[in-house]
C-alpha cells in the first residue's frame, strides 16, 4: 500500500486525475472501476478539466460502477448511475454504452449480478478501481461482516451507512434504500490498480484499521492490505489515527507540479 497524505481533497483530486491520465495515456482502452460518494468527486472534476483542455479523451475507453441502490427509480438522481452521469460520464466522451452500473431493476436482482461479474470479465476486468470508503470501513458497498471473498451481491445497507447517505437524500433516512447491489471484494480486489481517496475525520477509524489493523471482515476494506498496487490518498483528518505514518508514506513533496513518470 502507498499511502499518501496532502493538505486537501483538491490536491487530491489533481494528484488522482494525473494517475488516471497516465493510465489512459499509456492504455487508451483501459478498463475503469468508477465509485460515487462524495471522496472521488475532486478527481472526476479534474478528469472533466482535462477532458475539456483536449488534454484527454475517455473515448476508447468503457468504465464499470461499483454499485447501485436497489429501489430507486431509474431516474432518480441519487440512483447512482445518474450520480455518476451528473458528477463525470456526462461531461466527458465515453461512447454510448460505455460507462455500466450494476442493473437494480430487474425480475432477478441475482441473475443481474451474474451478469455483470460477466461483463466485467468480458471486458477484461478493471485497470483502475477508484474507490472511496465508508465510515464503517465498507467499500462499494461490502459492508461489515461480508465474506471477504465476495462476488457481486446483493447487501442489506447497515444503519451506519444509511445514516451517512441520508444527507444525499435531504437528510432523510427514511427515503434512503435498506438494499444494494454491490461489486464483491474479491471482484474488487481482481482490479490490477486500486486507487483510493479518503478525506476527514469521519473516515479517520475505517482508514487506521484499513492500514494499521488486522485483516478482518469486521473492516472489510482491510481486504485491501492483500493488493500488490493500491494507493490511498488522504487527507490529514482522514490520515490522523494513523500512528506509524512515517513508515509507509510515500514522500510525494513536489508531486502536484510533476507527472507520475519523474516517479517510477
Ligand atoms: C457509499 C458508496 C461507497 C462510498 C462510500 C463513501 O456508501 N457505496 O462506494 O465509498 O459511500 O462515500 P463518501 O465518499 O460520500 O463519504
Amino acid at each position: 500500500m502507498q499511502v499518501a497524505v496532502f493538505k486537501n481533497e483538491e490536491e487530491i483530486g489533481i494528484v488522482a486525475a494525473k494517475r488516471v491520465a497516465r493510465l489512459i495515456k499509456s492504455n487508451p482502452e483501459a478498463v475503469l472501476g468508477l465509485a460515487t460518494g462524495s471522496s472521488p468527486v475532486p478527481l472526476y472534476r479534474e478528469l472533466v478539466k482535462m477532458h475539456l483542455a483536449n488534454e484527454l479523451s475517455f473515448a476508447q475507453n468503457r468504465a464499470f460502477c461499483l454499485d447501485e441502490y436497489v429501489g430507486l427509480a431509474d431516474d432518480h438522481p441519487e440512483a447512482y448511475r445518474n450520480f455518476i452521469d451528473r458528477v463525470f460520464t456526462s461531461h466527458v466522451d465515453f461512447q454510448p454504452g460505455a460507462v455500466r452500473a450494476p442493473s437494480t431493476s430487474g425480475p432477478n436482482l441475482k441473475e443481474g449480478a451474474l451478469e455483470y461479474e460477466a461483463a466485467i470479465r468480458a471486458a477484461g476486468g478493471v485497470d483502475l478501481q477508484i474507490l472511496g470508503i465508508g465510515a464503517d470501513g465498507h467499500i462499494g458497498f461490502c459492508e461489515p461482516g461480508g465474506p471477504l471473498n465476495s462476488r457481486t451481491h446483493l447487501v442489506f445497507l447497515t444503519e451506519q451507512t444509511r445514516r451517512d447517505n441520508a444527507r444525499f437524500f435531504d437528510g432523510d433516512i427514511t427515503q434512503v434504500p435498506r438494499m444494494g447491489l454491490t461489486q464483491g471484494l474479491a471482484t474488487i480486489m481482481e482490479a490490477r490498480e486500486l486507487l483510493m481517496i479518503a478525506t476527514g475525520e469521519n473516515k479517520k477509524a475505517a482508514v487506521t484499521a484499513m492500514v494499521e489493523g488486522s485483516v478482518s471482515a469486521h473492516w472489510p476494506s482491510t481486504v485491501v492490505q492483500y493488493h500488490n498496487d493500491a494507493i490511498i490518498l488522504l487527507d490529514e483528518a482522514a490520515a490522523s489515527g494513523l500512528t506509524m505514518r512515517d513508515h509507509y508514506q510515500v514522500n510525494w513533496e513536489g508531486f502536484l507540479e510533476t507527472e507520475w513518470t519523474d516517479y517510477e
